[in-house]
């Protein structure tokens, strides 16, 4: 019913209109908790006559509910786990305090089955962020924990008509159009460049119709939500400029400094588009453009609707001058040259690799080490120098802080630097980050390719 390339190749578009925000209702309880539940859910990926998907959602939804605050709100939030698994949730890009940040083994203990968790933080920043399970998260992303959160300016910019949020995921199915469980943790992935899919959804539908107003200013908020696949777009072609990147505006709204524009896991890019006519969203990394979200542009309105300039949110400039600077040289996968590789405290060899799934390492060490790779004071600047000695590119995540990029192989950007929370590196690429540590307790810093994150991307660091 469907091949490896399937999504290229295509179903009907679906065509059910999406206006306004995607929302699926989330209770309130009476002590003001959002109610989250993860839980199994089966559900039609692909069309109506295949065969249903065993799939692990929020609220029994994909993308779990959209979750939107207010700027400087508290988020308050009772997760349920009804897994089979142990499991917790990360916010993703929030500046958050750190025993919320939802990071099973690090900064709590994994939700058991059965049992709940009250997640309780204030959001410092306005912008598109997403929340979504972090244990086993190759697994558990992949089968749908996941969904958007979204933190509105204090007045917000765009009203809610012309503001959507799009989750774009990749999902692998098997023939019958089901969810291919059976290849999840595959060693060929974890080596390769991650688990990708053949199926791609826009806010859990295939190739999704919005209907927008001709002349009127559109904010399209994309998040990532994929594994591993690496979106590239071309948002210039439809005339959109960027508003801002992992939720951070730009100075003012900018035409695109690349094409294509590429949009890693985790990442997301909020768009300012006017539309004049149709156009489509469409991924370019194949042989082929495949259009994967379609626009519909109606009638003009006489009045056209304003919308407000974005605020920078107040993240401490870094200190580069006074700065620590920490390396990381990045090491392993496939085609790629292997030091000798710690884990566990014990070296690698040989059989190691395939028995523990160790296949990739930070300066040597496969995954979380007992002590954090460094260690500073609060409110001290950090450069983290990346070298990515490997022959795939990366998603480079920091929990808790939003950095700036300053140097891509030795070249000083200047493209203004935008905040990002999440970079992308291409094979052989050096990278230099920066950012105030200013943020107490236990920070992630790993690959979002989630397979190469499990298979040793992985380490921390803390702020005292
Ligand atoms: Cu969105 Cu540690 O990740
Ligand atoms: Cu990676």
């Amino acid at each position: 019913m469907i091949s490896r390339r399937s999504f290229l190749a295509t179903t009907a578009a679906a065509t059910t209109a999406i206006a306004g925000h995607p929302l699926f209702s989330v209770a309130h309880a009476d002590d003001g908790f959002l109610e989250i539940t993860a839980g199994p859910t089966s559900k039609k990926l692909y069309h109506e006559d295949a065969k249903a998907s065993d799939l692990w959602l929020y609220n029994g939804n994909t993308p779990g509910p959209e979750i939107r605050v207010t700027v400087g709100e508290r988020v308050k939030v009772r997760l349920t786990n009804n897994l089979e698994e142990p499991t917790s949730i990360h916010w993703h890009g929030i500046r958050i305090a750190n025993a919320m940040d939802g990071v099973s083994g690090l900064t709590q203990e994994p939700v058991q089955p059965g049992e709940t968790f009250e997640y309780d933080f204030v959001v410092p920043d306005a912008g598109t962020y997403w929340y979504h399970a972090h244990n086993k998260s190759w697994n558990q992303v992949a089968r749908g924990l996941y969904g958007p959160l979204i933190v509105d300016e204090a007045t917000p910019a765009f009203d809610p008509e012309h503001d959507l949020t799009l989750v774009i995921d990749d999902w692998r199915l098997q023939k019958d159009g089901s969810l291919d469980v059976a290849s999840l943790g595959h060693l060929m992935d974890w080596s390769h460049g991650g688990r990708f899919g053949n199926y791609l959804t826009v806010n859990g539908k295939s190739r999704p119709n919005f209907e927008l107003k001709e002349g009127q200013a559109y904010r399209l908020r994309l998040i990532n939500a994929a594994n591993a696949r690496i979106f590239s777009i071309a948002p210039e072609s439809f005339g959109a400029l960027v508003l801002a990147y992992d939720g951070q505006p730009l100075p003012t709204p900018e035409k695109p400094a690349y094409s294509p524009l590429l949009l890693s896991p985790a990442q997301r890019m909020d768009l300012l588009v006017t539309p004049e006519r149709d156009f489509a969203f469409e991924e370019l990394s194949g042989d082929t453009p495949y259009p994967f979200a379609f626009f519909k542009v109606q009638g003009r309105q006489d009045t056209k609707k304003a919308f407000l300039p974005l605020v920078p949110n107040p993240i401490p400039e870094p200190d580069l001058t006074n700065a620590r600077t920490y390396t990381i040289d990045m090491t392993g996968g496939a085609m790629g040259r292997m030091v000798e590789t710690v884990y566990n405290g014990k070296v690698l060899t040989g059989e190691d690799f395939p028995r523990t799934g160790q296949l990739w390492a930070f300066n040597g060490v496969a995954n979380l080490a007992e002590d954090p790779f460094f260690k500073i004071k609060r409110g001290e600047s950090v450069i983290l120098e990346v070298l990515n000695d490997t022959s795939f590119p990366h998603a480079m995540h920091v929990h808790g802080h939003h950095f700036r990029v300053i140097e891509r192989e030795g070249a000083t950007i200047d493209d203004g630097r935008p905040w990002r929370d999440t970079f992308a590196i291409g094979p052989s690429q050096s990278v230099r980050i920066a950012f105030v540590a200013d943020n107490p307790g236990k920070w992630l810093f790993h690959c979002h390719m989630l397979e190469h994150a499990a298979a040793g991307m992985n380490t921390w660091f803390e702020v005292v």
